[in-house]
Formats: structure tokens, C-alpha cells, sequence
């Protein structure tokens, strides 16, 4: 392959982008990010981009405004500067929860991300489990959706208890816990999760038997950690065995959701690296990297292959 594309690291996981750099054999390209005295963003190519492909790799996570804002700069430096394509690599969507309005006078921000990046010169985008799958279409240009399922599946297989039940949190997660069982060989059940506010859920009904048996439950994303938690008290109260392993494709842990998570009957938490972790030293923490796969579906765009066969 060769050197006509060049891939940015924006600072929000510039990790991730250092190891998706080694999978495909090449050097970040050279970039500043810097902050002026009154808090003002200044990002610097510092390598010409002209009539290359570009990808740049900026999860919009926490600091959602900021990792945001970022990216855009980033687009909009690379369009200047005449880029060929410009590939924002997404594997965390902020504001994907904002895919519709729950209420009068509310903004749908998903969308408004979507046409933010589009006017700032964004031509594709690659993301990974998005929230709802519907956000593709608030896109006017290719948006390449993975999924981290079958790569977490790989790393849980040796973990998972025999006759364990996947558990969606909520009916939106059906689908994805759907694959996870078909993949383990295994059913799925289903908590029906009620909002009683913005931040605040309840557990209403367990859909399916969980009597003695270990539970894996299943989320996109890990936030504060309150689904998973009052999942693993409603699995329990249902007779669940006290034996529960936890996947995500998305580990925020904002608000205390690590102690959260402190809860007894969790042996293990899962979740990719498409978030950048402040402290990763937690004994039951697994983090899966997504970098062979983002890889892959770079490698394919390139040579303009479909991404069928990724997984
Ligand atoms: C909700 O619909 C999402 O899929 C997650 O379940 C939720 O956002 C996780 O947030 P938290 O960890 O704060 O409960």
C-alpha cells in the first residue's frame, strides 16, 4: 500500500489512532493541537495533504464538545488545504443518544453533529456500534457503521460461564443482543427499562428465565454505569445466578460508574478501546482492541473493496 493516504490523530484517542497506524504499516502524520490562552482551538497539518486521502481518528467522547469541535477543525484544515476525501474515524459517536425528540422543543444533536460535519468538509465517515442505527441517514454522504460484537464475542468466549443468557438492557438493544447469542450459541432476555427522568431508569420487568443462570448483559455503551447496575439488581431479584459478566462496545465510566460496577456479583466488564481510559488499572476491567477492524475497513476503502467481509 501506499503512501497516498495519511491518518491524523486528533487527541481524543490518539491511541487507538497509534495502534490502527501499526495494523496498516505506516506513521501518524504530523499534526499540532493546541489551545490559545483564552481557550480558543489551534490545529496545525504540519505535512501537506494536497490530492491525499485523509482519515482522521477522533472519537467524540468525553469532552464531547471538545473532541468535537476538534474533528471539525481538523476537516475543515484538511479541505483547505485540498485533501482528496477527508474520512472522519468515529468509533465513539457523542450526542448519538440525541437521535430523536422525547419531548416538544427539544433538538435532535445527532443530526445537527451530522450536518456539522458535512459543512465542515467530512466526505465519509467510519463509526462503530452507533447508538441507533437510523443516525446513518441524518448523513448526506457514506457513513460505514462496524460493529465491535463479533470482536468482543472472541475475547468473551474463554470468559463466559456454561448456560450463560445474554441480557439486552432495554428493548433498543434487542438486536445487538440478538447477535451476541447467536454468536455464543445462546438465548436472550430482556429487561424492560422505564425512564422515569433524563438520568433516572427503572427495571419493570425481566422478559425470559434467568433462574440459576449467569448472565451476560450487553449495552453499547457504558455512561454512569446506572443501566448496568439496577440490570444486575432486577437479574438477581429474578434469581439470576450471582455470576454476571458485563459487555460494551463504548466504556465512558463517567459519574462514578466504577463503583457502580463495584457490585459483587460482577465478575468481568468488557468493553473496545473506541474510548480512551484514564485508569485501565481495574481488575475486572478487559479492554478489546478495535484497531485490527477499523484497519480493515481503512484497507478496504482504499483499495474502493466493499467491507462485507470483515468480520
Ligand atoms: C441507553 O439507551 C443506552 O443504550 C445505554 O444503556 C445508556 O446510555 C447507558 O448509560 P448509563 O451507563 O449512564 O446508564
Amino acid at each position: 500500500m501506499g503512501q497516498e493516504f495519511i491518518l491524523f490523530a486528533g487527541t481524543a484517542n490518539p491511541a487507538l489512532a497509534a495502534a490502527i497506524a501499526a495494523e496498516l504499516g505506516i506513521q501518524l502524520g504530523a499534526s499540532t493541537v493546541e489551545r490559545f490562552p483564552d481557550g480558543e482551538l489551534a490545529v496545525r497539518l504540519d505535512e501537506p495533504v494536497r490530492r491525499r486521502e485523509v482519515f482522521v481518528v477522533q472519537p467524540t467522547a468525553p469532552p464531547v464538545d471538545d473532541h468535537l469541535f476538534e474533528l471539525l477543525t481538523f476537516a475543515d484544515a484538511c479541505r483547505r488545504s485540498a485533501a482528496t476525501r477527508i474520512t472522519a474515524v468515529v468509533p465513539y459517536f457523542g450526542y448519538a443518544r440525541s437521535d430523536k425528540r422525547h419531548a416538544r422543543r427539544e433538538p435532535i444533536t445527532a443530526s445537527l453533529v451530522a450536518r456539522l460535519m458535512e459543512a465542515a468538509g467530512v466526505d465519509h465517515v467510519i463509526t462503530l456500534d452507533l447508538h441507533a442505527a437510523q443516525i446513518e441517514g441524518f448523513f448526506h454522504i457514506p457513513v460505514d457503521s462496524l460493529t465491535a460484537v463479533p470482536t468482543l464475542c472472541r475475547a468473551l468466549r474463554e470468559r463466559l460461564p456454561a448456560e450463560v443468557v445474554v441480557v439486552s438492557p432495554d428493548t433498543g438493544r434487542v438486536p445487538m443482543a440478538t447477535e451476541y447469542a447467536h454468536r455464543l450459541g445462546t438465548s436472550v432476555v430482556v429487561l424492560h427499562k422505564r425512564r422515569a427522568s433524563g438520568t433516572e431508569t427503572e427495571v419493570t420487568h425481566v422478559v425470559g428465565e434467568v433462574r440459576d443462570r449467569p448472565c451476560l448483559i450487553i449495552d453499547d455503551m457504558i455512561s454512569t454505569g446506572g443501566t448496568i447496575a439496577r440490570a444486575v439488581v432486577a437479574l438477581l431479584a429474578a434469581g439470576a445466578r450471582p455470576e454476571v459478566v458485563i459487555a460494551a462496545s463504548h466504556g465512558l465510566f463517567v459519574g462514578g460508574a466504577r463503583t457502580k460496577l463495584n457490585h459483587e456479583a460482577i465478575r468481568d466488564v468488557f468493553v473496545t478501546d473506541s474510548v480512551a481510559l484514564d485508569d485501565p488499572s481495574w481488575p475486572h476491567l478487559h479492554v478489546v482492541s478495535v484497531a485490527p477492524l477499523i484497519a480493515g475497513a481503512i484497507r478496504r476503502l482504499l483499495g474502493d473493496q466493499s467491507l462485507g467481509d470483515l468480520y
